[in-house]
C-alpha cells in the first residue's frame, strides 16, 4: 500500500487560501495506487500536473515512483497553492517544481510531446460563467470548484491542450463528475485527437458522482 503523503505541515491558515484534500483527492490517489505498476512499467520521466492545490496528488505519485525516478513539475493559478505544493514534496522528500501560471502558459511550446503523466483535478462544479471568470481573475480558493458551464469551462481549455503535451507513451489522468457528461468528454477526446480513454474508478462521495478517467493515445498494428 503506498502511503497517503504527510500532510501535517499544512494548518488551517492555509487551507484557508488553498484547497484541502478531499474526496475528490482521495480517489484520485485509490485510482493512481490501482493504476501503479501501469504506471512505473512505462517508465515516465516527466510528470506535470495541473492545479496542484496541496500538492497532495504530485507527491502520492512521487511515492510511486520515487523522488529521483521523474522530473515532478506543477502548476496552479493560486500563489499560495504553488507554495504548499513545494512543502508537501519537502515534507514527504520528494522534490517538485511547481509554477504559479494558469494551466500549461508558461510549458507550451517548449514540453510539446514531453509529458508522460499529465494529472488534473480541476474545478468541476458547475457555475454561472461569470463566477468561474471571476474565480479564475482572482487566483484565490474559489478557482479551485468554479467550473461555469456543465463545470467544463475550465477542464474544456486543458482537453484542447492533452494531445500537445503527451509524449507518445503518455498518460493523462482526469478528475470528472457525472454532470460533466463523461460520454462526451471521452468522445470528444477520441474524435479530435484519437485518444481512448477508460474509467480506472468511480464513487459517490455524497451528492457527487466522482469519476478518474484515463486517456492515452491508441495504437492500431
Ligand atoms: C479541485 S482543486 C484540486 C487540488 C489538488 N490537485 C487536489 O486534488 O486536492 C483544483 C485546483 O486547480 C487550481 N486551478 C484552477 N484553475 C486553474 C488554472 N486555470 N490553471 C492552473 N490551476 C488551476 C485551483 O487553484 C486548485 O488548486
Amino acid at each position: 500500500m503506498i502511503p497517503t503523503p504527510d500532510l501535517s505541515h499544512l494548518t488551517k491558515v492555509d487551507y484557508d487560501r488553498v484547497y484541502e484534500p478531499a474526496e475528490d483527492t482521495f480517489l484520485f490517489l485509490d485510482g493512481l495506487e490501482q493504476d501503479a505498476e501501469h504506471i512505473r512499467s512505462l517508465h515516465p520521466t516527466v510528470c506535470l500536473e495541473i492545479g496542484s492545490g496541496s500538492g497532495c496528488v504530485s507527491t502520492f505519485m512521487g511515492s510511486i515512483l520515487g523522488p529521483t525516478g521523474a522530473l515532478y513539475l506543477c502548476t496552479d493559478i493560486n500563489q499560495h497553492a504553488a507554495r504548499c505544493t513545494v512543502a508537501t514534496g519537502r515534507q514527504n522528500k520528494i522534490p517538485i517544481d511547481a509554477i504559479n501560471c494558469s494551466l500549461t502558459s508558461s510549458l507550451l511550446p517548449r514540453l510539446r510531446h514531453s509529458i508522460d503523466i499529465l494529472l488534473f483535478n480541476p474545478p468541476y462544479v458547475p457555475t454561472d460563467g461569470e463566477e468561474a471568470l471571476d474565480a479564475q481573475a482572482s487566483g484565490n480558493i474559489s478557482g479551485a470548484w468554479a467550473g461555469g458551464l456543465s463545470g467544463m469551462e475550465i477542464t474544456n481549455k486543458l482537453l484542447e491542450e492533452v494531445n500537445d503535451l503527451l509524449s507518445p507513451k503518455g498518460l493523462f489522468y482526469l478528475v470528472a463528475l457525472k454532470q460533466n457528461d463523461i460520454p462526451a468528454i471521452c468522445a470528444m477526446m477520441q474524435d479530435a485527437f484519437g485518444l481512448k480513454s477508460q474509467t480506472i474508478i468511480q464513487r459517490r462521495a455524497g451528492r457527487e458522482h466522482l469519476f478518474i478517467l484515463r486517456f492515452e493515445r491508441q495504437y492500431v498494428g
